[in-house]
Formats: structure tokens, C-alpha cells, sequence
């Protein structure tokens, strides 16, 4: 189906906004109060001027091939537009991480880093692990993070297909995971499975693009079936994953801002 058709039967089953029909209180205190909140937190303006400052630039890098189909030389820009997380998603990971306190964050897909920072706001003594596999990219990620003075990112160069496992090994536990990687189901399930063995009940993974492909989307529906799973937010351009026992099983649709520019660029897959 195509992306834009299925954007628009997310919008037809979506039916939570604004808490509208979440019967389990934590989940509609988790809908209304840090997903859908609009209170501007200072340091969503310090990221933004980063990504003001790579949208604006003419320079290019080489970008490896991690199954995507586009490699070569890419202009930044371009790859901000399209790649990296929008503002509006990426505050809804920042307050993500802020309601749970996360400490131990891991992101699969740095790229230049814009979701990273999000990811490392809310507490400037939380650990965050970030892995990327194309050098020239991770080069620009980690001068970000210098300039927006982010002392608690730690950003890991290499394919995650092969340091994931040793990353893991620094983590006693992982309480936030971002998979905003290979956008293959069977990259996904094999991550998403080595993480949950770091996870425990209030563990929060979110997986990016569950409508990228039909792949993506029967992993997503693999993922909201699977036992170990409690709770599922598909918000479209990512789903939210609970683990948390005392959830009941439920998968909510939820349809995020009603404003008609973000439903342009989802239904037309930009991010910017
Ligand atoms: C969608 S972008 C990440 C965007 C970023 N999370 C953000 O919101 O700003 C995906 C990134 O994952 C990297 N990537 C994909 N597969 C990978 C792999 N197997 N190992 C390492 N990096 C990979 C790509 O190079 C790309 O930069």
C-alpha cells in the first residue's frame, strides 16, 4: 500500500486524541499530560538552532549503504529533511524520557544527532548511548553534541549488527530504547529482542517508521501481538512499546496533532 494511503487509514482508525476512549488511567495520563503536552521546555530551542544551522548548510558527506538503497554523497540538508526525527516527534521522546526518569538511554541510528541531544535533555547526568555506522555523519553528530555542550552522549562509530552486543555489555539496564536504524524486520526483531534482555518493567521502546514498508509494518504487528508486550501507542510516524505488568494488554491507535502541515509531511514522509 502506499505510504500516503496508509497514512490516511491511520487517520481513519485513530480515535485517541486527546484521551478520548483510554479506559486505563496511567495510559491517559500518559497520552494527555507528556505525549500531547505543549509547555515549551528551554532546551528544545538549543537543539532547534542546531537544526537550523544543518538545514541551512551546502555541504555533503558520503553515506554508507545499510540496506536503504542510498548511499553515496548526499547533501546534509537533505538528509536532516528526511532522516532525522521532526521537532514535534522529537519532543514527544524528550518528554518520553523526562516522565520516566530514564537514565540509561541507547539510540540504534544517530544520524546527525538532532534526536539524540532531545533524548539527552531532560537529565544531564543520564548515559546516552548512541550508535552509527556512517563515519562521515557520527563526524558531524559529535560536533553537535560539542557545540550544544552535551557532555552525556556517548556516540559509538560501527555497524549495529556487530557492536551492538558489546554495547549492551555497558548497560545494566536500558530503561529508553530508540530503534531508528535498519528499517528491516529481521534487524529490528534481533535488536529489538537483545534490548529487551536489558529491560525491566518500566523499560519504553520506541520504534521509528512502523509504516515505512510492509516489512516495518508486520514487525509492528509482530511486536503489539507479542506476550512480553503490555501496551502499544501507534502514533504513526513511531509506536510507543510499555512492558509495564501492571498495564493491561492494549494497543491504541492515537492521532497526534491535529494540525495539517505535520499531517502533510507524514502522509508525504518528510520529516522537517
Ligand atoms: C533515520 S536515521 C536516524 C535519525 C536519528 N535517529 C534522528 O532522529 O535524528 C538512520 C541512521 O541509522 C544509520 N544506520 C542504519 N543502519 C545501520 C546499521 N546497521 N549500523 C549502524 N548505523 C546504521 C544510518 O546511517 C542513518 O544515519
Amino acid at each position: 500500500m502506499m505510504y500516503c494511503l496508509k497514512y490516511l487509514r491511520y487517520l481513519i482508525q485513530s480515535k485517541h486524541r486527546r484521551g478520548f476512549g483510554i479506559h486505563s488511567p496511567f495510559v491517559f495520563h500518559l497520552v494527555t499530560d507528556v505525549i500531547e503536552e505543549k509547555l515549551p521546555y528551554y532546551k528544545y530551542s538549543l537543539i532547534e538552532k542546531v537544526r537550523s544551522l544543518l538545514l541551512k548548510t551546502s555541504k555533503t558527506v558520503k553515506v554508507e549503504d545499510f540496506g536503504t538503497g542510498k548511499s553515496g554523497v548526499r547533501k546534509i540538508s537533505d538528509i536532516v529533511k528526511c532522516s532525522s526525527k521532526s521537532r514535534d516527534y522529537a519532543q514527544v521522546l524528550f518528554r518520553l524520557v523526562n516522565f520516566y526518569k530514564a537514565q540509561d538511554i541507547l539510540e540504534l541510528g544517530t544520524s546527525f544527532g538532532l534526536t539524540t541531544m532531545y533524548l539527552a535533555a531532560p537529565n544531564s547526568k543520564s548515559n546516552v548511548v548512541t550508535i552509527e555506522g556512517s563515519l562521515e555523519i557520527a563526524k558531524y553528530a559529535k560536533l553537535s553534541f560539542d557545540h550544544a555542550g552535551f557532555k552525556n552522549i556517548k556516540l559509538c562509530e560501527g555497524n549495529i549488527d556487530h557492536c551492538l552486543p558489546s554495547v549492551l555489555k555497558t548497560f545494566k539496564k536500558l530503561d529508553f530504547v530508540f530503534f531508528d536504524a535498519n528499517h528491516k524486520r529481521d534487524a529490528l526483531m534481533n535488536y529489538f529482542n537483545a534490548c529487551f534482555e536489558k529491560s525491566h518493567d518500566k523499560t519504553v521502546f520506541v520504534i521509528d517508521d512502523i509504516y515505512w514498508s510492509n516489512d516495518m509494518e508486520n514487525a509492528w504487528k509482530e511486536i503489539k501481538k507479542d506476550p512480553r508486550v503490555r501496551v502499544t501507542i501507534d502514533m504513526f510516524s513511531f509506536g510507543i512499546v510499555l512492558f509495564d505488568s501492571e498495564l493491561q494488554k492494549e494497543n491504541y491507535i492515537l492521532r497526534f496533532f491535529p494540525n495539517l502541515r505535520i499531517h502533510l509531511l507524514d502522509a508525504l514522509n518528510i520529516n522537517y
